[in-house]
């Protein structure tokens, strides 16, 4: 899965802009308030000068490889669990570069899809009024289209049930849209969901749905998701044209993503075969749920014209789409859906390929690159498998560095392609509870790409400490064969702006033990192709003809991650600007500070978090002027006899640059889900990719309304900084 963050944070800007209340604003935090900090535009030359070390990485990527990559990735069917060979594969290209490679397999719930209907007609006479096809169209032009064991569109985690009752169009389900409803007076309970994909992550539409006694749901893409790439602008649908093919149809995990990923039935420990399990359905939903297309949703829309609330007096964003219909919420007397879905569970295997190049002075700092492999559909074209063609280019780049030039990175290299990230990250999860001992120990940075190419547009996430590393590489990439760089290209068009992490990828786990991590890729705007998400026009032939002719994009987001990861596992002093995360933090607190005001909430006092953020950045300064002086010393050169006080303290120095965010995990989970540990950053309970900042406090008052627990978490949130602090304290 992955959220376009591109599309994502135009849109949060547009919520923003338009006129809702703050408390929904505070809720769905894309993009924070206050980027007082943005990265400043430079007038060193451009590209910046490159090692020899640094050249011969660059020079090795090549697109011609990475199009053989993606080839193979998205020609066979790979869905979780279902393609062991592939995993395999992975693991010997990663060999052959000269990494010991193997799998790690992990026994896990997941479920597959049997069969399904869905019927429009009137429930007096049993009239038909419309059968959606719900299937895909079968392209010509575009051969996985048409594979025999294509992948049915579905929702994995769903629940196999049938529901014969009026429906209700809920827009884009967000606990407020349901609010509203209620207000409106629209009877919910016995009904069946409609609603639009957008906005929250699509399991917590249908946690929503059954939360309001609604028997069923039924999701789909509507065309105002597209910019101006649409048919109505004059452009034509794939495979003749850039706009979406009216047939597609977003797959996806329909699992409770905030409140845990991975295994459902093995929250907190890995899925080995024989191990004991608990109900699925804290995290799985109850009732059943099914994803349709555009073509397939505007009869259903249509048939509620008239009946209801119309959506111009229901007055909410996104709701009003860019079908032919008024939006009207319904229900219309008398006219049905009969809805029905079968499912298969499963306990069953997933492999994760993984691969290790030993550092050569610090073995005990790691450095982790992560990529999904699964994919909804036989295609997978962006998502994952340009990551994963990324990754395997990387690995080929590391490796002709080591055979060619000897190198051998100080640190670490622990390169993942993960199964089963579709259905809610699930074997990077169990991997990281695995592993969880040797990673505390000694993860230093966790890089993960997930869509690495779905259009022009760099993105780039991150923990603080990594902003600078990450931008200062960006600088070293020239982008898409042009004379711009990564950086030129990235800052013009997010003026400096980095996203924080919330969920959707497999960055997830590492984060909440308090791994550091940044997540990269590359999407489209509104004015570039329709990317079609989770779909079977996700394909190669989509990727040659649009998506990424030439494979452009691949290669220089491969140059990217190589330059990035060779920066991490090389540099004598962990590349960390610890200094950033204090200044973020301070960023955030003026958020919470105006959540407090909108929420009236002012009786509480926020000078504890105040004061350990300030401690927090007076010791990130004081190792930061260590750093400082420790890298002098190497470039100066110390005296021959100083070198092991020297090397002991830089390990010192590195090992606060590994351990201090630890300290943000220190005290338990947030309320409510206890996987979601980190107190600064968190998927929004009721967004589920969508970042929240300092969620305990945060989510006490905009959700909870709970005065006493924001308080509990004023006390916990700032002890983890302090926490923090304590460990960067030189
Ligand atoms: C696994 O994927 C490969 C490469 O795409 C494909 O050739 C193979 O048929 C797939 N295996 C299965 C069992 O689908
Ligand atoms: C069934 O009933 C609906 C409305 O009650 C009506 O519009 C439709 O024409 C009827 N169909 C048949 C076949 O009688
Ligand atoms: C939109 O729907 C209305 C009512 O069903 C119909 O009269 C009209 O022709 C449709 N417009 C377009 C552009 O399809
Ligand atoms: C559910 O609906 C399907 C298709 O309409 C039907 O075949 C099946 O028997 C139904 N199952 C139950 C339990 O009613
Ligand atoms: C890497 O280091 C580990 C732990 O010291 C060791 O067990 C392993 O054999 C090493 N791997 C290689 C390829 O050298
Ligand atoms: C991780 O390591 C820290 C020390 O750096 C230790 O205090 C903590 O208990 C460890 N946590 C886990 C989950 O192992
Ligand atoms: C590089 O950019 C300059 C403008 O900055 C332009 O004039 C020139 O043609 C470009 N060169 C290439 C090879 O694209
Ligand atoms: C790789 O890039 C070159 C030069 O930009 C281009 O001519 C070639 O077609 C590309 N190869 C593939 C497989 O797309
Ligand atoms: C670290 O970041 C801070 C603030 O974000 C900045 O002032 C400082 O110059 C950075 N340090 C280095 C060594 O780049
Ligand atoms: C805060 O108080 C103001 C004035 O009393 C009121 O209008 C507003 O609705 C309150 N907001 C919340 C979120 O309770
Ligand atoms: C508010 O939070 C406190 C502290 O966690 C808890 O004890 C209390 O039950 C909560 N109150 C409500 C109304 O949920
Ligand atoms: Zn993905």
């Amino acid at each position: 899965m992955h959220y376009n963050i591109w599309t994502a944070s135009s849109l949060a800007l547009l919520l923003f802009a338009a006129n809702e209340g703050a408390v929904v604003e505070a809720c769905q935090p894309v993009r924070h308030k206050h980027s007082t900090r943005l990265v400043k535009r430079e007038s060193a030359p451009f590209p910046m000068p490159l090692t020899p070390d640094e050249e011969a990485l660059v020079r090795s990527v090549s697109n011609t490889s990475i199009a053989d990559w993606s080839y193979y990735y998205t020609h066979g069917q790979h869905l979780a669990g279902r393609n062991q060979s592939m995993a395999q594969w992975t693991a010997d290209r990663w060999a052959e570069s000269g990494i010991a490679s193997g799998l790690v397999s992990y026994n896990v719930y997941l479920n597959y899809p049997v069969s399904k209907s869905l019927r429009l007609r009137h429930a007096r006479n049993g009239s038909v009024i419309f059968e959606p096809s719900l299937e895909e169209e079968v392209l010509e032009q575009d051969d996985t289209t048409s594979y025999p064991d294509r992948v049915p569109t579905f929702h994995g985690y769903s629940a196999s049930g049938n529901a014969s009752a009026e429906y209700v169009y809920v827009g884009q389900a967000r606990r407020t849209d349901f609010q509203r409803l209620l207000e409106l007076g629209i009877p919910l309970e016995g009904k069946i969901a409609l609603a639009r994909y957008g906005g929250p992550f699509r399991g917590l539409k249908v946690k929503m749905a059954q939360e309001h006694g609604m028997v069923a749901a039924v999701l789909f893409t509507d065309p105002a998701e597209d910019g101006d790439m649409t048919e109505a602008n004059g452009h034509a649908a794939y495979p003749e044209g850039p706009a979406r093919n009216p047939s597609s149809v977003q797959r996806g995990s329909v699992q409770f993503l905030s409140t845990y990923p991975g295994d459902p039935t093995t929250p907190g420990y890995p899925s080995k075969e024989g191990v004991p399990r608990t109900d699925a359905s804290v995290v799985t939903p109850r009732i059943p749920s099914i994803p349709i297309s555009y073509a397939d949703a505007a009869p259903l829309l249509s048939a509620l014209d008239g009946h209801g609330i119309a959506g111009k007096e229901v007055n909410r964003n996104g709701w009003v789409g860019a079908l032919n219909a008024t939006y009207s919420t319904g229900p219309a007397p008398g006219v049905v859906l009969d809805l029905s879905n079968v499912m298969e569970n499963q306990i069953t295997d997933i492999w994760n390929a993984v691969g290790i190049i030993n550092g050569s002075t610090h073995a005990d700092e790691t450095i982790v690159i992560g990529n999904h492999r699964d994919a909804w559909i036989v295609g997978g074209a962006a998502d994952p498998n340009s990551g994963t063609a990324v990754v395997v280019e990387l690995a080929r780049a590391l490796g002709r560095l080591v055979a060619e030039r000897g190198w051998r990175p100080k640190r670490n290299i622990v390169l993942c392609s993960w199964d089963a990230e579709e259905y809610g990250m699930v074997g990077s999860t169990e991997w990281v509870e695995e592993y969880l001992p040797w990673l505390n120990a000694t993860a230093v940075s966790y890089l993960n790409i997930d869509v690495g190419a779905s259009g022009p547009h760099p993105y780039l996430s991150g923990t603080p400490e990594l902003h600078d590393v990450a931008v200062e590489a960006m600088k070293k990439v020239l982008w898409r064969g042009t004379n711009r760089t990564m950086y030129d290209v990235w800052n013009e068009e997010n003026q400096g702006h980095i996203g924080t992490l919330g969920s959707g990828s497999d960055y997830t786990a590492f984060v909440h033990k308090g791994i550091g991590s940044v997540d990269v890729g590359s999407g489209g705007g509104a004015s570039d192709p329709v990317y079609h998400y989770h779909s079977n026009f996700d394909s190669y032939h989509w990727m040659t003809t649009f998506g990424d002719p030439g494979f452009v994009t691949h290669k220089s987001m491969a140059q990217y991650l190589t330059l990035l990861a060779y920066r991490l596992a090389d540099a004598d002093l962990i590349p960390s600007n610890i200094s950033t995360y204090g200044a973020e933090m301070s960023d955030y607190f003026t958020d919470l500070e105006e959540t407090v005001q909108s929420t009236n909430s002012s009786a509480l006092d926020l000078s504890l978090l105040r004061s350990a953020i300030d401690d927090f950045s007076r010791q990130a300064s004081a190792l930061g002027a260590v750093q400082q002086q420790l890298i002098s010393l190497l470039t100066h050169g110390a005296e021959q006899n100083d070198d092991d006080a020297l090397l002991a303290r830089i390990k010192e120095a590195n090992q606060k640059s590994r351990d201090f965010q630890r300290g943000f995990v220190s005290q338990g989970g947030l309320p409510g889900r206890e996987f979601y540990k980190h107190v600064v950053f968190a998927p929004g309970i009721d967004t589920g990719y969508a970042p929240t900042t300092f969620p305990g406090i945060t989510e006490a008052l905009v959700q909870a309304h709970n005065a006493t627990l924001a308080e509990e978490w004023v006390r916990k949130t700032a002890a983890a900084i302090k926490v923090a602090a304590d460990i960067v304290k030189p």
